[in-house]
Formats: structure tokens, sequence, C-alpha cells
């Protein structure tokens, strides 16, 4: 179901696979290897941030403003110069060595910067929490909930070369968080060689599966095949079903009645069957 209130990300194809886009007020993990587009992803984000009006904040810890601009710059949006000049953006390094999760200097920042519409970045979270063990999780949970109340977060996380996700650093944030998406490089050539897929989506529908992408100049990372989600959109008559099947609302039990309004709210080929299926074989 496409909710009206979705943060949308300004990645390109990924709203549609999202539902939407990210729910308000919720922490949202990228996590990927060197070179996935981990960066270019969170300054997507923000940059459509900016687009509507949203006080947008950048945490680093390997990047100050003169970096973030020759990043930006090299893909054509240069426009991200006078967006920190207008306060538009901030952007904030931090030493990691100095910060932990419940870094007091950290949270006063990002609550200082943030109004009733915030865009947060943390990119990487991973230095910030390498050091920590699964008895970590309430203090991460904390910081999270933290983080929830001063806007909607984007965090991105480092995956381990060895492909290992079981680690606590990698495992307590895609826990924790409301929505894990995977950046994967595989690096067999052009064709497939980038994939993104929805690890999990609190609260909310997501499309399955895997998505080619791509970092194009000028626009950053485009998620391609999502052209057959549009397909699958299909406006649900549920009196019209009914019509078809011969039968009546008030032959129907009220309870699946309800579950019935409520699956044909997402709107799609797959819902309709199954609306069928309910009506005509029940449980
Ligand atoms: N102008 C461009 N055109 C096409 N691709 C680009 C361009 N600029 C960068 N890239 C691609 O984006 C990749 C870097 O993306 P990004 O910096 O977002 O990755 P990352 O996941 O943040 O990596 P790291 O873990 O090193 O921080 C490069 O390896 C390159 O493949
Ligand atoms: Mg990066």
């Amino acid at each position: 179901m496409i909710e009206s209130k979705r943060i949308k990300t300004g990645v390109l194809g990924l709203d549609e696979i999202l539902g939407g886009g990210f729910v308000p007020n919720t922490v949202n993990v990228i996590l990927g290897s060197a070179g996935a587009g981990k960066t270019i992803f969170s300054i997507q984000y923000l940059l459509k941030g900016i687009d509507e009006g949203d006080k947008c904040i950048f945490v680093s810890f390997d990047m100050d403003e003169k970096d973030l601009i020759r990043t930006t710059r090299s893909l054509g949006w240069d426009e991200v110069e006078n967006y920190i000049a207008e306060n538009k953006l901030s952007v904030n390094k931090f030493f990691a060595e100095n910060v932990s999760y419940v870094n007091n200097d950290l949270l006063n920042l990002l609550m200082s910067e943030s109004n009733a519409k915030t865009r947060i970045v943390i990119d990487s979270f991973t230095p910030m929490i390498s050091s920590l063990n699964f008895e970590s999780r309430n203090d991460v949970n904390w910081f999270f909930n933290k983080l929830r109340e001063i806007g909607t977060a984007v965090i991105t996380i480092e995956e381990p070369l060895n492909g290992d996700l079981g680690a606590a650093s990698v495992s307590l944030p895609l826990f924790l968080g409301d929505c894990a998406i995977h950046l994967k490089n595989i690096g067999y050539g052009e064709a497939f060689s980038r994939t993104l897929r929805v690890i999990k989506h609190r609260s909310s529908w997501h499309a399955e599966g895997v998505f080619p992408y791509r970092i194009l100049d000028g626009i950053g990372i485009y998620v391609e095949g999502v052209d057959y989600l549009k397909g699958e959109k299909e406006r649900i008559d549920v009196d019209e079903i009914l019509e078809e099947l011969g039968m009546k609302r008030r032959d129907v039990d009220s309870k699946l009645m309800e579950r019935i309004e409520r699956v044909a709210k997402s709107a799609s080929r797959t819902a309709r069957n199954a609306i069928i299926d309910l009506l005509t074989k029940p449980e």
C-alpha cells in the first residue's frame, strides 16, 4: 500500500520499492562494501531533503566540507557548496576516536541543528560501533531512539570484505533499524554488477527481490527494473469482484469483509487474486 506521508529518498526508482519512501522518524540503514555507493546514496537523500525544504545534517568521520564538495562536484552536484553556505546543509566531521554512540556532543549538535523536518545522515556509523559487542544492544537502541526523535535518519554501515554480516557492528544496526537496504557490488562487469535489495522495512510494504542499479554522472544511484511494480498496480473494486463471483456483501462475514477491504488497498494484481481466494476458499 502506498501511504501518502513518506519521506522521498531522492534515489530514482527506490521509492517505488519502499512503498513510497522511508517512514517518517525512523532509522534507515544502508549496508554496502567499499565503493558500493553508500556516500552517494546519503548525499542524494539530503539533496532531496533540501528540495523539500528540510533541514539537512551530514555527519562523517572521514569527510569534511571540502571533501564533500569535491565528491559532489565530480557527480555534477555543484549546488552543494551553496547549500552549505546558505546553512541548508550542515556538514560535521567528527573524529572517531573521540566519539562514542552515546557521545553528547554528537547528540547536542544534531538536536541544535534540527527543526520540525530534519534529515540526518551518519556516513558511516561503523567507526562509532566497530568495537561493540552484542551486550551494547540497549545503547545502540537508545541512540536510535534519539535519532528518531530528532528526524528521519540514514546511517551507512560498511559491509566487511569477507561478507561476515554476523559481527555485532553490522547485525545490531540491522536488527534495530527500521529499514535496511543492501547495496551489493558483485563486480562482474557492467550489466548486473550492482544490485540493491531491501532486507526489511518495518510497518511498510516493500518489493521483494534484487534490483540492478547504476551510478550515473549527474544522477547518482539509479535503480532499474522497477517498472514491473507499476505494471502490477491495479485499482481493486471489491463490489465488482463480489458481483463476478455472484456474491453479495451481506453474505460475507463482516470480519472477513474488513480484511478484504484492507487487502484491496494494496492495489495489486496479487492482492486481487488473494481476495478472490479469501472469498472462494474459506480457511
Ligand atoms: N561521476 C561518476 N560516475 C559514475 N560512477 C561514479 C562517479 N563517481 C563515483 N562513481 C562510482 O561510485 C563509487 C563510489 O561511491 P561512494 O563513495 O558512494 O561509495 P561508498 O559505498 O561510500 O564507499 P566507501 O566505503 O569507500 O565510503 C565509485 O567507486 C564509482 O564506482
Ligand atoms: Mg563512503
